[in-house]
């Protein structure tokens, strides 16, 4: 198995070290367009093989796609990421012409390819991605619900002083402030987590992450590459490992939920073929309404994509 990164950035670099260490494929290629620097990333991660243990090779390429050839998934972490006061909507342009011209030759080379994009803003780089893939849109998937709920576990595992192991949880929406953190669908070792914490505090880690994003921008001064490098990893490692993994994605909306025609977060069963199928929970009203306001706030970005086309 093989997988291409490309963008050696933090985020990038991240998940590539990521698929090494756990051998999740035995090839990785990281490419960038800046010169010589996939190449030492790539070399920095090798040289860490014989402390680490493993034997997934890691190639550098400054924009050379033939080494992206034959490629079965391609992560796209490639873009500008957030400074402070930036919204990931200010993104827009430049990213868009980025994973544009990535998109077509990542294509030319590995047209069986899945896609997992990172760059942002995502639900509509997603969108950019799909249009320019020409391809079935199961197989081009956006990144986003692993981290938005990898943050909301970790703060309730805090909260709660349990392991962040046993904390399950889901999340719709767009990646973006209207994200959807679902307590009634939030489980600590399978007990409701309402039953656990005090609506209040429940509450405040529901906006914290929704916010998640911007407290790390706020304090790093660009955003986060940890969390998101090891999400894009796992959603590789479900689709390399045909693991049928339940996760929450962005994908193309055919009518689910109600809403078509967009890319937006939902839960699904990620495997071999990409999204092997989309979830649809039954919500309330009051879910249905945050969700609607969701969709709302990506269809308005969706819309300044469509007009640039
Ligand atoms: P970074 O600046 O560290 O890395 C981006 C890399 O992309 C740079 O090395 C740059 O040279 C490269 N690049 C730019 N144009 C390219 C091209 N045409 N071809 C190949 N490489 C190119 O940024 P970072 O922190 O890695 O973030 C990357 C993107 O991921 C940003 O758009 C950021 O907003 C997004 N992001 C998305 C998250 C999500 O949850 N979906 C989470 C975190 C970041
Ligand atoms: C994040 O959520 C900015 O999308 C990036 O960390």
């Amino acid at each position: 198995m093989k997988v291409t990164v490309v963008g050696a950035g933090n985020v990038g670099a991240t998940c590539a070290n990521v698929l090494a260490t756990r051998e999740v494929c035995n090839e990785v290629v990281l490419l960038d367009i800046k010169e010589g620097f996939a190449e030492g990333k790539a070399l920095d991660i090798w040289e860490t093989s014989p402390i680490n243990l493993y034997d997934t090779r890691t190639v550098g390429s400054t924009n050379d796609y033939e080494k992206t050839a034959g490629s079965d998934v391609v992560v796209i972490t490639s873009g500008l990421p957030r400074k402070p006061g930036m919204s990931r909507d200010d993104l827009i342009a430049t990213n868009a012409g980025i994973v544009k011209s990535v998109t077509e030759q990542i294509m030319v080379h590995s047209p069986e390819a899945i896609l997992v994009i990172v760059s942002n803003p995502l639900d509509v780089m997603t969108y950019c991605a799909y249009l320019t893939a020409g391809v079935d849109s199961k197989k081009v998937i956006g990144m986003a619900g692993i981290l938005d709920t990898a943050r909301y576990r970790s703060f309730l595992a805090e909260e709660l002083n349990v392991s962040p192991k046993d904390i399950q949880a889901v999340l719709m929406g767009g990646h973006g402030d209207t994200m959807v953190p679902l307590p009634r669908y939030t489980t600590v070792g399978g007990i409701p987590v309402t039953e656990m914490i005090s609506e209040e505090k429940l509450e405040a880690i529901v906006n914290r992450t929704k916010k998640g994003g911007g407290e790390i921008v706020n304090l790093l001064g660009t955003s986060a590459w940890y969390a998101p490098g090891a999400a894009a990893a796992q959603m590789v490692e479900a689709i390399v490992k045909d693991q049928r993994r339940v996760f929450p994605a962005c994908v193309w909306m055919q009518g689910e939920y109600g809403i078509s025609d967009m890319y937006l977060g939902v839960p699904v069963i990620l495997g071999k073929n990409g999204i092997e199928k989309v979830i649809e929970l039954d919500l309330n009203e009051e879910e249905r309404e945050m969700l609607s306001n969701s969709e709302k706030a990506v269809r308005e970005v969706k819309a300044i994509l469509d007009g640039m086309n």
